[in-house]
C-alpha cells in the first residue's frame, strides 16, 4: 500500500497558478484498491472532496477545508495494435505529455498537437484539452472511473462523455460524481496530420508528411513562444474559453473592426477569439496586485510577482467587464474557481 496522507498541507505544488493555499488533507493513492479504501473512510467522515491532476486548470481562492484527492494510477498498457491503429489504456495520473512524448516516439498519431500542454491524463479527458486543431475527444475511445458516492466502477464510451469545446459530462451534469481511472486511446499508426493552424502549415511544404514528433516538436516551439513555462511563471494556460456568438454580434464588431478574427461555426454562429476582444481592450501586460495580463497572449493571467487569489480574481472580473462594455460579450473564464 501507498497510500500517502498529509494533514494541513500547502497546494503551492498542486496548482500551476503557484497560490499558497493550505488543504486540511491531502490524500494521494497508486490504484484502484487504494482509492476505494481512501472513498469508504472519507464516507465515514463526510469531507469536501475535490479531485485535482496537475491543478493545471485550477483557481483556490482560499484555503480548503476538506479532501484534496491525487491520483498517481500511472500504468500505460498496449491492448491491441493492427495495421491501422494501436489501442493504448493509461493511468489517470500520467503526465499528459509524457503520454504524447511516448506516441511521438513510436510515431502514433493523434496526440501530437496536445503536445506540453501541462496537465495529467485523467483532467485531460475531463477538460477535453485542445489545441492547434485537435481536441482529445477525437482520439478518446473509452473513460474509466469509479463512483465516488458508492466506489463502483463505471465505463463511459465517447459519446457517453457528451464531449463539447472544454467541456464534458464530468464538468456539467455528474460534476464531482466520478472520478476517472483511466483513459483508452485510440491512435493511428498511419500518417494522420493536422496541419491547418497559423504556424503549422510551414509543415504542410514538406515533400511528406512529417513525422509525428516532428509536428510534436513544431507545437512544443510554438507554445513555447506564447506560453509562459509553468515552471517559470504561473498561469493556468488560457484564463478564458472562446465565445460562441450569434452572427448578429458578430456583424456589428465587424463594422468597426474590418480584420476582427473568426471561426464560423455554423450559419448562425461564430466563434472569436477572447485573446482579440481582451487586446482590443488594451489590457495586454496591465496588472492588478501580483497579477498580470500576460503580453505575449492576453487571454492569460499570470503571477507575476506574490499574486492573491483576490489578484488574479479582480484581474479576470476587471477583463470581463472591459469586453462587456466594448463589445456586449460575456466571456466565460475556462479556469475553475475552488471556493
Ligand atoms: N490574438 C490577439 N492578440 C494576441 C494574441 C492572439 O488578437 O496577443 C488573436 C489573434 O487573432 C489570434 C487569435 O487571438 O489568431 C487566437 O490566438 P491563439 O492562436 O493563440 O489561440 P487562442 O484561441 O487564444 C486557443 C486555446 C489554447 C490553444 C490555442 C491554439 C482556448 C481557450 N484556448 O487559444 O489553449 O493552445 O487555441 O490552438 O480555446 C489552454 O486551453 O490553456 C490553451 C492554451
Amino acid at each position: 500500500m501507498a497510500i500517502t496522507i498529509k494533514e494541513n498541507y500547502s497546494l503551492i505544488g498542486h496548482n500551476t497558478f503557484k497560490i499558497d493555499v493550505k488543504a486540511t488533507q491531502f490524500i494521494n493513492y497508486e490504484n484502484i484498491d487504494e482509492l476505494l479504501k481512501v472513498l469508504d473512510d472519507l464516507r465515514k467522515s463526510n469531507k469536501r472532496i475535490l479531485h485535482i491532476g496537475c491543478g493545471s486548470n485550477l483557481l483556490f481562492l482560499n484555503d480548503f477545508d476538506g479532501t484534496i484527492l491525487h491520483s498517481d494510477i500511472k500504468d500505460i498498457n498496449y491492448i491491441s495494435h493492427d495495421k491501422h491503429e494501436i489501442v493504448v489504456k493509461v493511468g489517470a495520473g500520467v503526465i499528459w505529455d509524457n503520454f504524447c512524448h511516448e506516441m511521438a516516439h513510436n510515431n502514433y498519431y493523434g496526440c501530437e498537437n496536445l503536445s506540453h500542454i501541462p496537465g495529467e491524463v485523467g483532467a485531460a479527458a475531463v477538460q477535453n484539452i485542445g489545441a492547434y486543431g485537435v481536441e482529445v475527444e477525437s482520439i478518446i475511445r473509452e473513460v474509466e472511473t469509479i463512483e465516488t458516492a458508492t466506489g463502483k466502477p463505471r465505463v463511459f464510451s465517447r459519446a457517453e462523455c457528451e464531449y463539447g469545446y472544454r467541456d464534458s459530462i464530468f464538468k456539467n451534469k455528474l460534476k464531482g460524481q466520478y472520478i476517472v481511472t483511466a483513459v483508452t486511446f485510440t491512435l493511428s499508426t498511419t500518417p494522420v496530420a493536422h496541419l491547418d493552424y497559423g504556424q503549422l502549415q510551414e509543415l504542410k511544404t514538406l515533400p511528406t508528411t512529417p513525422s509525428a514528433m516532428e509536428i510534436r516538436n513544431a507545437v512544443i516551439n510554438i507554445r513555447k513562444s506564447k506560453l509562459p513555462e509553468p515552471d517559470e511563471l504561473g498561469s493556468a494556460g488560457s484564463f478564458f474559453k472562446n465565445p460562441v456568438v450569434d452572427i448578429d454580434v458578430f456583424r456589428n464588431i465587424a463594422k468597426n473592426y474590418n480584420n476582427v478574427p473568426h471561426y464560423m461555426l455554423n450559419d448562425c454562429q461564430v466563434k472569436i477569439p477572447a485573446a482579440w476582444l481582451i487586446d482590443m481592450c488594451g489590457m495586454k501586460g496591465k496588472s492588478m496586485g501580483g497579477a498580470a495580463v500576460y503580453d505575449k497572449q492576453p487571454l492569460i493571467i499570470v503571477n507575476k510577482n506574490h499574486a492573491t487569489p483576490a489578484h488574479i480574481a479582480a484581474l479576470a472580473s476587471l477583463i470581463q467587464q472591459n469586453v462587456y462594455k466594448k463589445f456586449n460579450i460575456h466571456i466565460e473564464p475556462e479556469v475553475n474557481y475552488i471556493y
